[in-house]
This record gives C-alpha cells, sequence and structure tokens, in this order.
C-alpha cells in the first residue's frame, strides 16, 4: 500500500458538534484535517475564519491543512499561521506574486502550498513547483461541498508529476470518493481530500481505509 495522506474536509461536518466531528475522523485514522476558508468573494461562499481554527487547533493533533479560498491571501497569512494552520494553500488565480506569498507562508515554519482552479492550465504553475511543499489540483470547481468530479481535471497531474520533485506533495480535492481516488492515485496524486464522502459514510474509519487502500 502506497502511502497516502487522507485529509477530511470539515466542510461536511456538522459545525454545532465540530470537536466531535473532529475526534471522529482523527481515531478513523485520517492524516490531516483539511479546514476551507472561504469570504464569499473568490468564491461564492462564506465559511471558516481565524478564530475557528484556533479553537480546532486546541482540540486536534493532527496537523491543519488550511486550504483558502480568499482574495488577498497574504493579508491572512500571519494570522491563519498564529492560529496554528501547518499547511496554507493559496489560489494561484488569487495573487499577483506567487513567490512573495510562498516566502511569507515559509517564514512562519508553515509548509506553502497552491491550488489551481478547473480552469487554469498546468503549464501556468510548473515553474513555480520547486518554490512549493504541496501543490492542489481542484477537481471541482471551489466553492462547495457534494459536487461532481471532474475527470479532466485530475488528468492534468500527469504533466505536473512528469516535472515535479519527489517530495512535492500533489494534492486533489473535489468530489473524491473510492473511485474518483483511485483515478486521481494512478495519475500521481498522493493528498486527498474528502468532506462528503467521509462525513456522510456510515463508517468513517472504513471510507479512510478506502482512500488509502
Ligand atoms: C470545495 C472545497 C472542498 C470540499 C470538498 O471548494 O475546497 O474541500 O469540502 O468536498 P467534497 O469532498 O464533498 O467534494
Ligand atoms: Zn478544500
Amino acid at each position: 500500500m502506497s502511502k497516502v495522506i487522507v485529509s477530511p474536509s470539515i466542510l461536511s461536518a456538522d459545525f454545532a458538534n465540530l470537536e466531535r466531528e473532529i475526534k471522529k475522523v482523527e481515531d478513523a485514522c485520517a492524516d490531516w484535517l483539511h479546514i476551507d476558508v472561504m469570504d464569499g468573494h473568490f468564491v461564492p461562499n462564506i465559511t471558516i475564519g481565524v478564530p475557528v481554527v484556533q479553537s480546532i487547533k486546541k482540540v486536534t493533533q493532527l496537523p491543519l491543512d488550511v486550504h483558502l479560498m480568499i482574495e488577498n491571501p497574504e493579508k491572512y497569512v500571519k494570522a491563519f499561521a498564529d492560529a496554528g494552520a501547518d499547511i496554507l494553500t493559496f489560489h494561484y488565480e488569487a495573487v499577483s506574486d506567487v513567490e512573495k506569498v510562498v516566502t511569507q507562508i515559509k517564514s512562519y515554519g508553515v509548509k506553502a502550498g497552491m491550488s489551481i482552479k478547473p480552469k487554469t492550465s498546468p503549464k501556468e504553475v510548473l515553474q513555480y513547483l520547486p518554490l512549493l511543499d504541496l501543490i492542489l489540483v481542484m477537481t471541482v470547481e471551489p466553492g462547495f461541498g457534494g459536487q461532481k468530479f471532474m475527470e479532466d481535471c485530475a488528468e492534468k497531474i500527469t504533466e505536473i508529476k512528469s516535472v515535479a520533485a519527489e517530495d512535492l506533495i500533489i494534492q486533489v480535492d473535489g468530489g473524491i470518493n473510492a473511485q474518483t481516488a483511485r483515478i486521481c492515485t494512478q495519475f500521481g496524486a498522493n493528498s486527498l481530500v474528502a468532506g462528503n464522502y467521509i462525513y456522510k459514510s456510515s463508517d468513517v474509519t472504513q471510507a479512510i481505509y478506502s482512500l488509502k487502500s
């Protein structure tokens, strides 16, 4: 079994019982915890902010994988780093100076990730891969959980994988389940975000296991 990092997205969790929902995936051998931050501008939805990340940090040992779907992410890097983010992923489409944001994130000892939306060509970001710890290939239009997986987005992994260093984490997010996870790992993904598939499952341990196998 190859090592795949599974990062359950709490966007599909019961927010009224967040601690319990986090413990549930922690006990089920999740590797990271995926936190979707949306600002109502970069994407049409509004979700979680800095204070919630701060509180989550107190109740889990899982590394916090924070996905910033916001405009001007550079304004919030320090706040999310201080709140306890272990990985901070911003969107390529939301910044004008990739190198500057990556340097800023790393200056706090946080892993730097960059994400691309479905319509962004991998060619645009290949030059930045050596700077990054993680590249996130969105397999749905960012904004909402529970959408249908877009296979043509997953195909972009092939081009990224062909030039990426061995230790670059290639993550996918959107519509991931046991079947679509297999497609992505065959293309070369080694980190899987899943919201609905994990949180709406009656057996969370089995759901996470099925993504790893
Ligand atoms: C979508 C978010 C995802 C979302 C995935 O914009 O970035 O992390 O929670 O949800 P599922 O796995 O249900 O597609
Ligand atoms: Zn996400």
